[in-house]
């Protein structure tokens, strides 16, 4: 059976940037506390008038320029994320009004960070399966308008954007060679927007206390991050028959640079093949790994032949790996 490769990137991070020392002057944090911990030195944030489909928009239509394709040569959209235009309808329904379509199948997923691997994934399966012929997977969110500003624990780790892939089955030895997926819903309640669903629909009182925001244990998201990232990258390298020196460019989901430093090495892949860009994009939940890529590809440090590590951990709990040659 054929392999099944990506085409095209595009990837969209909204003008304005909030830095370490802007953040200084809403919390008690500081900019060496930031650093230090996490990596992270600024970070994007969407407009008021901006949402999650806008961001995909931009991205998309960058993507379909780079791949010479139109909107009609899709068969289908997969968005990836947690901050949603609307609960229903879905993120995806409006990139496709967005993209001038209105009859193929569109749909979200929601696996927190690990989301565009999982988009990934469904898309190889529905391209091997016959069902489609060409996928957009986009990994996109706005988590600034989901963040308790006050909470320093919290607001200085996310930023916003979007990535985007066009997915089509590969005319050669390119494509994805292995990937593994996996969840743990036990561990639910340590990553959670507690208000805004059936559980606790939005009242005065969850909005007064901030119920509709990121709520995380940080100290045991990171201990569980390490380990479930550390076996995916693992794993996929295995299932491919492959070692850790044998990847050419490794780009892990953008939660903590101590995170990703100890995947890495679990993995055994040199610091010089991992892929950071922590720095200026923070974690953008879904939309860290396409933009990642786009990133990457940009910066011709992606070329043809290479094999590619993506890997993510996220609410859920969710993880997930993808190796690929490109
Ligand atoms: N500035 C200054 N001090 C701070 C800040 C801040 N922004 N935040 C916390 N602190 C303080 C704490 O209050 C604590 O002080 P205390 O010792 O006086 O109580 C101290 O710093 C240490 O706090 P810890 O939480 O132990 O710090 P830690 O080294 O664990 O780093 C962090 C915290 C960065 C959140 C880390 O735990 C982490 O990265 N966890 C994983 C987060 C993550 O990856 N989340 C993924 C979410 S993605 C998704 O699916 C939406």
């Amino acid at each position: 059976m054929k392999r099944v490769k990506i085409v095209s990137t595009g990837s969209y991070l909204p003008e304005k940037v909030l830095t370490n020392h802007d953040l200084e002057k809403m919390v008690d944090t500081s900019d060496e506390w930031i650093t230090t911990r996490t990596g992270i030195k600024e970070r994007h944030i969407a407009a008021e008038n901006e949402a999650t489909s806008d961001l995909i928009l931009k991205a998309a239509k960058k993507a379909l320029e780079k791949a010479n394709l139109k909107p009609e040569d899709l068969d289908g959209i997969i968005v990836a994320t947690i901050t949603p235009d609307n609960t229903y309808p879905s993120t995806a329904c409006w990139v496709q009004k967005g993209l001038g379509l209105d009859n193929i199948p569109v749909f979200d997923i929601a696996a927190a960070c690990t989301g565009f691997i999982y988009g990934l994934i469904m898309a190889e399966s529905l391209i091997k399966s016959g069902l489609m012929k060409r996928v957009l997977v986009a990994g996109a969110d706005t988590l600034s308008k989901f963040t308790n500003w006050e909470d320093r624990s919290t607001c200085v780790l996310f930023g916003d954007g979007a990535g985007v892939a066009i997915v089509e089955e590969s005319d050669d030895e390119s494509g994805i060679i292995s990937r593994c997926w996996g969840a743990n819903g036990n561990l639910g309640d340590l990553l959670i927007q507690p208000a805004g669903g059936s559980k606790m629909p939005p009242t005065k009182e969850t909005v007064e206390k901030k119920l509709h925001t990121v709520h995380m244990e940080g100290n045991k998201v990171f201990r569980w991050a390490v380990r479930y990232m550390s076996e995916a990258a693992l794993k996929v390298i295995k299932l491919a028959g492959m070692k850790g020196e044998d990847v050419d460019l490794f780009i892990p989901h953008q939660a903590n640079i101590r995170i990703i430093e100890q995947a890495r090495k679990y993995a055994n892949i040199p610091p010089e093949k991992t892929y950071i860009v922590i720095d200026k994009i923070a974690n953008i939940s879904a939309a860290t790994i396409p933009i990642a890529l786009d990133m990457a590809i940009d910066e011709g440090r992606v070329k043809k032949g290479d094999i590619l590590v993506f890997d993510a951990f996220g609410g859920g709990f969710t993880w997930g790996a993808i190796l690929l040659k490109w």
